[in-house]
């Protein structure tokens, strides 16, 4: 069976005083999360990650938005793999839209990044998706299959217990504009077909993939009634304690 999985991305927001007022109210929404058998999470900033470790319980996620795929050196201001795990963090998003556009995150970096994780236990939210304008080029299959392909170079299937997919169409993040259940599905579709291809069915289908993209408490659940979507990855929504218990109530 493969994990179901909400996963809040905070991006550039919460403070260390603000994140600490979110998790002293979580209690009841990560009971909630585990009567529904829902794998629930969030992805502070560096700075708040040990604060939102130290008050959560093992159980609940709590994962880097970047990591760098050194262990050390002179990169100036990043952050590595062990000084994640000294703190108690074992997930990380790898390519997030936002790292692709702003910091010019290739494929080819994403996949040193992925096996620098997965090599190291942690697992990885490989994050694809396409722009608005490869979208309404019609090139959405093209373009996510690459970055799955180019992502996952050479990394052994034995290692993908650790990687989870997350499909974000860059069009439909923050614009309120999410993308219907149908089209979420058949790209989510097409990512297991391609890791079945790379991979084998047994690999694909153990492998939990994400939809995220203006994702809502009252829009999550239509996506959870599809086939090949297992979770969310969710940004604007996940940053007050109301909505984020919403999102694992309407799950
Ligand atoms: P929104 O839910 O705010 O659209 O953000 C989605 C996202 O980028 C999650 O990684």
């Amino acid at each position: 069976m493969r994990k179901k999985i909400m996963l809040g991305n905070w991006k550039m927001n919460h403070t260390i005083t603000t994140a600490r007022e979110f998790v002293e109210t979580l209690d009841d929404t990560i009971k909630l999360a585990d009567r529904k058998n829902i794998v629930i999470g969030v992805c502070p900033t560096y700075l708040c990650l040990n604060t939102v470790r130290r008050r959560t319980p093992f159980s609940f996620v709590v994962g880097a938005q970047d990591v760098h795929y050194l262990e050390s050196g002179a990169f100036t201001g990043s952050i590595s793999i062990p000084m994640l795990k000294e703190v108690g963090i074992d997930w990380c998003l790898v390519g997030h839209s936002e790292r692709r556009m702003y910091q010019g995150e290739t494929n080819e970096l994403c996949n040193k990044k992925i096996h620098a994780l997965v090599n190291n236990e942690m697992t990885c939210v490989y994050c694809v998706g396409e722009t608005l304008e490869q979208y309404e080029q019609g090139i959405t299959k093209d373009v996510v299959k690459n970055q799955v392909v180019e992502g996952l170079k050479d990394v052994q299937a034995e290692r993908l217990k650790y990687l989870v997919i997350a499909y974000e169409p860059v069009w439909s993040i923050g614009t309120g504009k999410n993308a219907s259940k149908e089209i979420a599905e058949d790209v989510c579709k097409f990512i297991r077909d391609t890791l079945c291809e790379l991979y084998n069915s047994e690999v694909a289908e153990s492998i939990s993939i994400l939809y995220g993209g203006s994702v809502k408490p009252n829009n999550i659940h239509e996506y959870m009634t599809m086939a090949d979507i297992d979770g969310a990855l969710v940004g604007g929504a996940s940053l007050k304690t109301d909505s984020f218990k919403e999102l694992i109530e309407n799950f």
